[in-house]
C-alpha cells in the first residue's frame, strides 16, 4: 500500500514538474508570438541584421533607434554597450535588447592557450573552466554571445585556421564542444555571467582543398556524418545556442544557402531551436561563388535555406521586404527566423534585464582567472623529445642562455584571435623565467633573431659566443601569430627565416639544447629535432604561458601534452591523420627507403604498397604522441566480455603503472578499430581518453566503459547502425601503440 501510495504520488509531481516546464516553455513561446505580433516586417527584418559596432557610432545610433538591427558585433566597452542597448530598449518602437557579440575563442582579456593548445590537454573538464573565465570575462564587458567553439576537423596543417580548431579527431573535438559550450553557457543562460555559445563553422570548413583558407570542399555525405558532423550534434545536445554557417561551398552547395544543412539535419533531425548565423559576408559571398545572381537573389537563397541572421552583408535588411512583399519569400520564413533570434534573446534573459552591471567588480585578470590560463597552458605544453633526459633542468645549471625570436614576443604568444587580451599581461618565458627561477640559475637573454621571419643573422655570433660560457641553452622558436588563423595559409609548414640555421649553429656548439616552438600549426621540424636534446611543443600559449614553460623546464610540473593532430615529415605527406582507412594495399613498414633502391631497378622490385618513396607512410609523431619526465608501462588489458550486443557497454579495464623516478601524469587513450564494415572502416578511432596521475613506483586500474552505440557509423545504405562482427581494442600513450584484444559484436 505505501509503495503504491507513493508512486501514485511520484507521477502526480512528474505530471506536475512536466505541465510546469511545459507552462514555462508556453510562456517562451507565447511571449515570442506576442512580441512578434507587434512587430512590423521592417522591424523583423531589423531583428535579423547583425552589424560591427567598429564604424560611426553615431550612425549605428540611428540604426538602432529604427529597430532596424538585432546585434551588434565588436563593442565591448560597457558603458557603450549599455548607450546602444538604452536606445534599443527606450528609444526604438518595440524596445526589443540587442545581442552583443565577440570573437571570444580562447579567452576574452586572459588569453588562454589557442584550442589547438586546449585540445592537447586532452582535459574536457579543465578546458570548461577556461570557458568560464573566458564567459566572466566577456559579459563582465557587455558580449553576451561568443563566436565560438569552432569545432572544424582539421586535418591540413596547411590551413591556418588549424590553429583555431581542436585537431583531427572527431571524438576529441566533441568533448571540447561540449566542454567550451558548458563553460560559456553555465547552468542558466539568463544569468549575466552566461555567454551564448556559436558553434562554428557549419560545414567541413577544414577541409578546404589545399588547405587553402575558404576553398571549396568535397566531402562526400558519409564523411560529413561520421567525421565533420557529430561535434556539432553534441553541442547542440549539450545546449549550444547558435550556430554560424561556413564559407565553403561543399560539393558545390555553399553552406550558407544548403537547406539540407539547415533545415533537414540541423532542425528536422536534431531539433535544434536556436539561432542560425552567417559568417562574415557569407550570404552576399554566394554571388562570387556563382550560386546567387546578385544581393537580392543571396538574401532569397539564404533566409529560403534556414538561415537566421545575417552578419554584415546587409541583403537582409535591404531586400527581404521586397521579396515578402512580392510574395517570392513568404512571411512565415520571416517570423521562423524571427522566432529562433527572440528565442534566443528571452534565454539570455535581455528582456528582463539588458544592461551590464558597469559597478560590479571586475574579476578580469583576477589570481583565480590567470591560475587557470597557466594550468591550461602547462597541460596543453607537449614533451616531442628529451634526450638523456636534459629536462627537467637539473641544479647542475647555473649559467643558462635563452635565445630566439619568441623568446619575449608578448604579441605573438598569445596567438590568432587574441581580440582583447592585453599584451602587457603577457608572461613571456623571459619575463617568466628570471621572475620565477632568477634566483637560481643565470639567465643570459640574446634575441638572435628578433621575429620568426627574420633572415638576419648578424647576431649569431654573439650568441654562439656567450653560448659558449653556459650550461644549456633554451631556444624559443616558431611562428609569428599573423602566419596562422584566418587567410593565413602557408604552401609550407617549415620554421621561417633563419630559424633553422640558428638552430642548426646553436647545435653546433654541443651545449645542451632546448628549443621550445611555439606555433599555431604543426610543423615539419624534423631537422631541428635531431639537432636538439629536448624538445618542447607549446602552441600559443596565451598570457601565461611563460610561467607555465618555466615551470616544465625547472620540472615544478612535468609535461603531460598529447598532440591533437598528427605532425607530418614534409608537407608533401599531408592529408596525413591516424583514422584513416586502410586501402588495398597498406604499407608493410618495410619498404626500402630512397637511398637503399638499387641502381638500375626492375620495375616491380620496390613492391607495390601505399607509402612514399622518400619519406615513407610515418609521420613524424602519430596523433595523441607526447612524452613525460617519467615513463609508463601498460600491463592487463581486459575486455569485461568477448561477446557484446549493439546495445550493451563493454567495461575495458588497463593497469598503468609509473615506471620512473618523477611524479607524471598519463593520458590513457582508447582506440577501436571495426574489422570489417558494410563500407571500408578507419583503421582505429580514439573512443576514449582519461588523464592519470601517478608517482614513482605507483599503479591504478584505469577503467574504461565503452557504449557500442558510440561505434555506430553511417553503413553502406546510409543509415547509422553498429554492425556485427570483430573489432580490436588498443590502450596505450598514443594512436600508433598500445596493449590490444578482441571483442564480437553478436
Ligand atoms: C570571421 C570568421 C568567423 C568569425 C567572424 C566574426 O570571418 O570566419 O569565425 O566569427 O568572421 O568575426
Amino acid at each position: 500500500m505505501y509503495m503504491k501510495k507513493n508512486l501514485c504520488l511520484l507521477y502526480l509531481l512528474s505530471i506536475f514538474c512536466y505541465s510546469h516546464a511545459q507552462n514555462e516553455n508556453l510562456n517562451l513561446e507565447q511571449k515570442i508570438d506576442s512580441t512578434l505580433s507587434k512587430m512590423t516586417i521592417r522591424e523583423k527584418i531589423g531583428q535579423l541584421n547583425q552589424l560591427d559596432g567598429r564604424g560611426t557610432i553615431e550612425d549605428l545610433k540611428v540604426i538602432i533607434r529604427k529597430g532596424e538591427i538585432g546585434s551588434v558585433m565588436n563593442v565591448t566597452e560597457p558603458k557603450v554597450v549599455n548607450e546602444l542597448q538604452k536606445i534599443a530598449c527606450e528609444q526604438s518602437r518595440t524596445g526589443i535588447p540587442l545581442i552583443f557579440t565577440r570573437d571570444v575563442v580562447h579567452g576574452f582579456k586572459t588569453m588562454l592557450p589557442i584550442p589547438l593548445g586546449q585540445a592537447a590537454t586532452f582535459n574536457p573538464e579543465l578546458i570548461q573552466e577556461g570557458a568560464r573565465v573566458a564567459a566572466v570575462e566577456a559579459t563582465e564587458h557587455g558580449v553576451r554571445w561568443s563566436f565560438a567553439p569552432m569545432i572544424d576537423i582539421s586535418r591540413d596543417a596547411r590551413w591556418g585556421r588549424i590553429a583555431e580548431s581542436f585537431g583531427e579527431d572527431t571524438y576529441l573535438t566533441e568533448k571540447m564542444a561540449i566542454a567550451v559550450v558548458k563553460g560559456f553557457q553555465g547552468d542558466n543562460l539568463a544569468d549575466a555571467r552566461s555567454m551564448a555559445a556559436c558553434a562554428k563553422h557549419f560545414i567541413g570548413y577544414g577541409a578546404v582543398e589545399g588547405g587553402r583558407d575558404y576553398n571549396s570542399t568535397h566531402i562526400p555525405d558519409r564523411q560529413l556524418r561520421d567525421v565533420y558532423l557529430p561535434p556539432f550534434e553534441k553541442a547542440i545536445k549539450a545546449g549550444c545556442s547558435s550556430i554560424m554557417t561556413s564559407f565553403n561551398d561543399n560539393d558545390g552547395i555553399p553552406a550558407t544557402g544548403n537547406s539540407t544543412l539547415l533545415k533537414d539535419i540541423l532542425r528536422k533531425e536534431w531539433g535544434f531551436d536556436g539561432v542560425v548565423v552567417s559568417d562574415w559576408g557569407s550570404v552576399t559571398e554566394m554571388i562570387k561563388h556563382g550560386f546567387a545572381e546578385d544581393r537580392k537573389d543571396a538574401a532569397r537563397k539564404a533566409i529560403e535555406a534556414g538561415l537566421d541572421m545575417e552578419m554584415s552583408s546587409k541583403s537582409f535588411i535591404q531586400y527581404l521586404e521586397e521579396l515578402i512583399a512580392k510574395d517570392i519569400v513568404s512571411e512565415t520564413t520571416l517570423d521562423n527566423a524571427v522566432r529562433n533570434v527572440l528565442r534566443l534573446k528571452f534565454r539570455l534573459g535581455l528582456f528582463d534585464s539588458p544592461y551590464t552591471e558597469i559597478n560590479k567588480p571586475i574579476e578580469t585578470y583576477s589570481g583565480k582567472h590567470l591560475a587557470t590560463a597557466k594550468k591550461i597552458a602547462e597541460e596543453s605544453i607537449v614533451l616531442l623529445k628529451n634526450e638523456g633526459n636534459t629536462l627537467p633542468l637539473s641544479s647542475r645549471i647555473k649559467n643558462l642562455l635563452v635565445v630566439g625570436p619568441l623568446a619575449d614576443a608578448p604579441h605573438d604568444q598569445l596567438g590568432t584571435w587574441t581580440m582583447d587580451g592585453e599584451i602587457e599581461r603577457t608572461q613571456t618565458p623571459i619575463k617568466a623565467l628570471r621572475e620565477m627561477y632568477g634566483d637560481k640559475v643565470k639567465i643570459h637573454f640574446i634575441k638572435g633573431l628578433e621575429y620568426s621571419r627574420d633572415k638576419n643573422t648578424i647576431n649569431f655570433n654573439q650568441v654562439l659566443a656567450k653560448a659558449r660560457q653556459v650550461d644549456a641553452i633554451i631556444a624559443f622558436m616558431g611562428e609569428e601569430a599573423i602566419l596562422s588563423g584566418e587567410a593565413h595559409c602557408l604552401a609550407d609548414i617549415k620554421l621561417q627565416g633563419a630559424q633553422s640555421e640558428f638552430i642548426k649553429k646553436l647545435s653546433e656548439t654541443n651545449k645542451p639544447l632546448i628549443t621550445v616552438i611555439m606555433a599555431g600549426r604543426p610543423l615539419t621540424i624534423s631537422e631541428e629535432l635531431n639537432q636538439s636534446d629536448a624538445v618542447l611543443y607549446a602552441w600559443h600559449p596565451g598570457t601565461m604561458g611563460g610561467n607555465a614553460l618555466a615551470d616544465i623546464l625547472f620540472g615544478k610540473t612535468a609535461p603531460s601534452g598529447k598532440l591533437p593532430v598528427t605532425f607530418p615529415k614534409a608537407v608533401g605527406q599531408i592529408p596525413i591523420y591516424y583514422n584513416h582507412t586502410n586501402t588495398g594495399r597498406p604499407a608493410t613498414g618495410k619498404e626500402k627507403s630512397l637511398d637503399q633502391i638499387p641502381l638500375n631497378a626492375k620495375q616491380s622490385v620496390l613492391g607495390h604498397s601505399s607509402y612514399y618513396l622518400d619519406l615513407g607512410i610515418q609521420p613524424l609523431f602519430p596523433f595523441g604522441y607526447g612524452l613525460s619526465y617519467t615513463t609508463f608501462k601498460y600491463s592487463d588489458l581486459k575486455a569485461a566480455r568477448t561477446i557484446v550486443a549493439p546495445n550493451d557497454t563493454l567495461s575495458i579495464s588497463v593497469k598503468v603503472k609509473n615506471t620512473g623516478q618523477y611524479k607524471g601524469t598519463e593520458v590513457v587513450q582508447l582506440y577501436i578499430s571495426d574489422l570489417v564494415g558494410s563500407v571500408t572502416r578507419p583503421v582505429k578511432e580514439l573512443k576514449g581518453f582519461k588523464r592519470v596521475e601517478l608517482a614513482p613506483d605507483e599503479e591504478k586500474e584505469v577503467l574504461f566503459r565503452l557504449p557500442l552505440h558510440s561505434l555506430a557509423f553511417w553503413n553502406m545504405d546510409m543509415k547509422k547502425v553498429v554492425e556485427p562482427g570483430k573489432f580490436k581494442i588498443m590502450v596505450g600513450t598514443d594512436s600508433e601503440s598500445g596493449l590490444e584484444t578482441f571483442f564480437e559484436v553478436k
